[in-house]
């Protein structure tokens, strides 16, 4: 079957990279992909904005599924498009998008069906929700509801820092994302995510994750879409899997379902792992990035014939075959990022990278002739993988330093808490 992939970051090219190596593929194409996705994906030049585009497309090239990478289009009702269209999609409908498309949304299932997650309540008004304050101890978290790229959530330390935060969000500072405000109980924990394969009734586990969000060695700086992760994630030992299943996961499809719109695809748990269990902090509703770069190597099975029963409502027919070694990756990124930096810097030797057994997933690359270009912020995730999250760090970093890249830099203590963990 012909499959387009839509995206063009780290994770869309460890989703191409496996995908490719389906054997139910007959071509894989991605829109609008990058130059790591063009080794092993034939690029077109449509953004995942362009709906009609899309779909033009895949009426014209014979294309039977659509694998959505990122959230956007997600929330912006692509798979229903598609679905209507004839054309499968992996991904949920819009409704279902909600879930990472609305706070507000998520707390009020999680309180309808028992989810457990911080205290909350949503505003569509800045007094009353300054007047709620009184009732919340600080610090108070303060989110604005709709998508706003990971910048929509503000820790208030002081009530002045809340009250501001109610009245930024209010002023469009996240743009429509900000129309609603939700005021949520601070967490205290170490945070994980999980992943999830759902079908619309039956979740199977992909697997855990710890990613590192800021900028800075020591998890200092503001904050990034992420710059490395590691799977699993000791920390998620077998209890929290199974409590994060039956008390999260389990009961959010359920509710869904009972709801009338079943949610088929990829839900991604934000946890926090409280001193009561794991709490929900967020619902993302496709793969994370950069976790799915370290989600894919450690998979046997083949992708698509599991997105394909996930999208039939076929995944209790399925298993899922995981590799037990560990892997981690560390994303290289342009100097300055995540505020400006500049573009078509020159990247060399990613070929040495990759002889010492590591895989290059890149994201903001393209080819000017022979010559590869970094043009985005997060530019290239270095991943290896071994039997121990110590050794598959101390082989990303050997990898990492073949790679001749002046204007690139990278965390280099990506990992640290579990090979803290694996010391002791
Ligand atoms: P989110 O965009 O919802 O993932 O939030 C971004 C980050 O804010 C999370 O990864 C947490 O570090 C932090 N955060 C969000 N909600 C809470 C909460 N209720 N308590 C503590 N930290 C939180
Ligand atoms: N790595 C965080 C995310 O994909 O949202």
């Amino acid at each position: 079957m012909n499959i387009l992939l839509l995206g063009s970051g780290g994770r869309e090219h460890a989703l191409a990279w496996k995908l490719a190596q389906s054997p139910k593929l007959s071509k894989l194409y991605c829109a609008p992909g990058n130059a790591g996705i063009a080794q092993v994906a034939e690029c077109v030049a449509l953004q995942v904005t362009d709906h009609a585009g899309i779909l033009d497309f895949c009426k014209s090239n014979d294309i039977s599924y659509v694998v959505i990478g990122p959230e956007g289009p997600l929330v912006a009702g692509l798979a229903d498009e598609l679905e209507q269209a004839g054309i499968g999609a992996f991904g949920p409908s819009a409704y279902a998008s909600q879930l990472e498309g609305s706070k507000g949304f998520t707390k009020d299932l999680c309180a309808e069906f028992n989810i457990p997650t911080a205290a909350y309540k949503r505003f569509s008004e800045a007094e009353p929700a300054k007047a709620f304050l009184d009732e919340m101890s600080l610090p108070v978290v303060i989110k604005a509801d709709g998508l706003a790229a990971g910048k929509g959530v503000i820790i208030a330390e002081t009530r002045d820092q809340a009250e501001q935060a109610i009245d930024d969000c209010f002023a469009g500072s996240f743009g429509k994302a900000g129309h609603e405000v939700v005021i949520e109980a601070f967490l205290e924990g170490e945070e994980a995510s999980l992943f999830a394969l759902c079908d619309g009734q039956t979740a199977m586990l992909l697997g855990t994750a710890q990613d590192h969000k800021r900028v800075g060695d020591g998890d200092t700086g503001p904050n990034t879409g992420g710059m490395g992760a590691y799977s699993p994630a000791p920390v998620m030992t077998q209890e929290m899997i199974d409590r994060t299943m039956s008390e999260i996961i389990v009961p959010t499809l359920a509710g869904m379902h009972s709801r009338g719109y079943s949610f088929k695809g990829i839900l991604y748990a934000g946890l926090m792992l409280t001193q009561e269990g794991p709490e929900l902090i967020e619902y993302n509703v496709r793969f994370g990035d950069p976790e799915c770069q370290v989600l894919m190597p450690r998979l046997k099975s083949d992708l698509l014939e599991l997105m394909l029963a996930a999208s039939d409502g076929a995944l209790l027919e399925h298993d899922a075959e995981w590799s037990n070694e560990c892997a981690l990756t560390v994303v290289l990124a342009a100097k300055g990022y995540p505020d400006s930096y500049e573009k078509n810097t020159v990247i060399e030797d990613i070929d040495k990278a990759e002889a010492k057994n590591a895989l290059v997933f890149h994201a903001g690359t393209a080819k000017d002739g022979d010559t590869l270009l970094a043009t985005g912020g997060r530019v290239l995730n270095v991943t290896a993988i071994a039997t121990t999250v110590s050794d598959a760090q101390s082989r990303a970093y050997d990898a990492v330093n073949s790679i001749k890249w002046e204007n690139g830099f990278c965390r280099q203590d990506i990992g640290w808490r579990a090979v803290e963990r694996e010391k002791t």
